[in-house]
């Protein structure tokens, strides 16, 4: 199993841009289903995930490659019955086919999604509006089945919690339903908007979307398009944090600094100094942070998937911090890898507390899911010494050379297969 050797100790200095976002380009190579022509989506990121996604393609049915940052989609008139339990359990973007297989092959059974073990990640929201929309669904303990007898038909449906992968599949699926549908309760994430932007370009008509009320005239017939996905702003969290925690300055370019507001905000009430401009942020750290304490929710809050990095950056914080996870039960798995480098930290429901300590030991760690695996990397990274990191696996679903990552702005990072 792949390992990662992470020199600690060292200011992070350069200058990086940033790939196209995972959390866009993985319902986006989904929804190039609903198209009866290609699409080409630009600038995409080597990701396991887009791995796999192109894997399960193939096994559907559609013809889909990555060469050299574009990942070209051409569409199938039907698609396979069976999407294959090994590929679809190994991530939760799966669950983005159901919409799709379901309009196109009028039935669909899927294995349940994977994905990072950070609660129940249950997929009723998803199924009450494919429901609400007309499809029959069924699920039990491994599968889910959806079946209709007659085209989608346009409701009004409202999400008891801001899901995005639900607020995704459900704009999915309207884009095919006869009619009008009014999705309230939204997700708010720009991924969704981006997701939008790319359906409307194929000739959908959504709008709404980065709202909680998105409305959608469906039943117009899709032709694929050319599409760059948005920035990754989790990456941009990523090495910010990095950054923060081990001192240095740092300038990101292709990044909206508008979509990172909360975590700058932190950054700056810890001790960093930030400038940014529409699509590029320069952070600069002493790497002597002060201590704060965070809420990480839905969009436009501070990402969930940020509040393990920000975790990080904060173990060597003078004082007391707090993160909390208001979206996953059980966001902070990273904690007991964080302690065998000396950090005092204790979770407390879905709060992950801190008591900054003055250095963090070198150890061998193990990465349980994507962006905690990530958090071992910058807590690493600001440690004395050198540390071992197991899982990488985990990590490689969304970054894709964090060691080359990290390697451009002057850190010591070495995989070993
Ligand atoms: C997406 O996951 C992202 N993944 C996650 O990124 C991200 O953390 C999450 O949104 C929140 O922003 C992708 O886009 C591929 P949710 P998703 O549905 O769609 C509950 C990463 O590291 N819920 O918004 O699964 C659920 O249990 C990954 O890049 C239901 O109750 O997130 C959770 O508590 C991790 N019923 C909350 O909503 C449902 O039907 C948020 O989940 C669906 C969700």
């Amino acid at each position: 199993m792949a390992q990662l050797l992470v020199k600690g100790g060292r200011p992070l200095t350069g200058e990086l841009s940033m790939p196209a976002a995972k959390n866009s380009i993985l319902p986006m190579m989904a929804a190039a289903l609903l198209c009866e022509t290609d699409s080409c989506f630009e600038q995409v990121p080597a990701l396991r995930d887009v791995t796999t996604s192109l894997a399960l393609l193939h096994q559907l049915g559609a013809k889909a490659q990555w060469s050299g940052g574009r990942v070209r989609i051409c569409p199938a008139k039907q698609y396979g019955k069976a999407a294959p339990q090994k590929l679809v359990s190994s991530m939760r973007s799966s669950i983005f086919y159901l919409a799709p297989l379901l309009v196109k092959n009028h039935t669909v059974t899927l294995p349940k999604p994977g994905g990072c073990r950070l609660g129940a990640r249950p997929i009723d929201l998803h199924l009450s509006g494919l429901a609400a929309l007309g499809a029959s669904v069924c699920e039990d303990a491994n599968f889910v089945k959806c079946s209709i007898s007659r085209p989608l038909v346009g409701t009004n449906f409202c999400l008891s919690f801001p899901s995005v992968g639900a607020t995704e599949t459900l704009v999915m699926a309207a884009c095919s339903a006869k009619g009008t549908t009014t999705l309230c309760g939204c997700a708010k994430e720009p991924e969704i908007v981006d997701l939008a932007n790319y359906l409307n370009r194929c000739g959908a008509q959504i709008t709404g979307a980065g709202g909680s009320c998105i409305t959608v005239q469906g039943g117009r017939p899709l032709t694929g398009c050319r599409y760059t996905p948005l920035p990754d702003r989790i990456t941009a969290a990523t090495v910010l944090c990095a950054a923060a925690a081990c001192g240095g300055r740092i300038l990101l370019e292709n990044t909206r600094s508008g979509q990172l507001s909360a975590l700058l905000q932190l950054l700056e009430r810890a001790g960093c100094r930030v400038y940014s401009t529409f699509d590029t942020v320069l952070l600069e750290s002493d790497g002597h942070l002060r201590a704060v304490s965070a809420q990480a929710g839905p969009y436009p809050q501070l990402a969930t998937d940020a509040g393990p990095l920000l975790a990080a950056a904060l173990l060597k914080a003078s004082g007391q911090s707090t993160v909390t996870d208001t979206v996953f039960e059980a966001r902070f798995a990273c904690a007991e890898q964080f302690a065998k480098m000396g950090a005092r930290v204790w979770v407390k429901g879905r709060s992950l507390q801190i008591a900054g300590v003055r250095q963090l030991e070198p150890a061998h760690l193990n990465a349980q899911d994507l962006r905690g695996g990530a958090a071992l990397v910058v807590a690493a990274l600001s440690a004395r010494g050198e540390s071992q990191i197991d899982g990488v696996c985990h990590i490689d679903r969304g970054y894709e050379d964090i060691a080359a990552l990290f390697g451009a702005l002057g850190a010591k990072l070495t995989r070993t297969p």
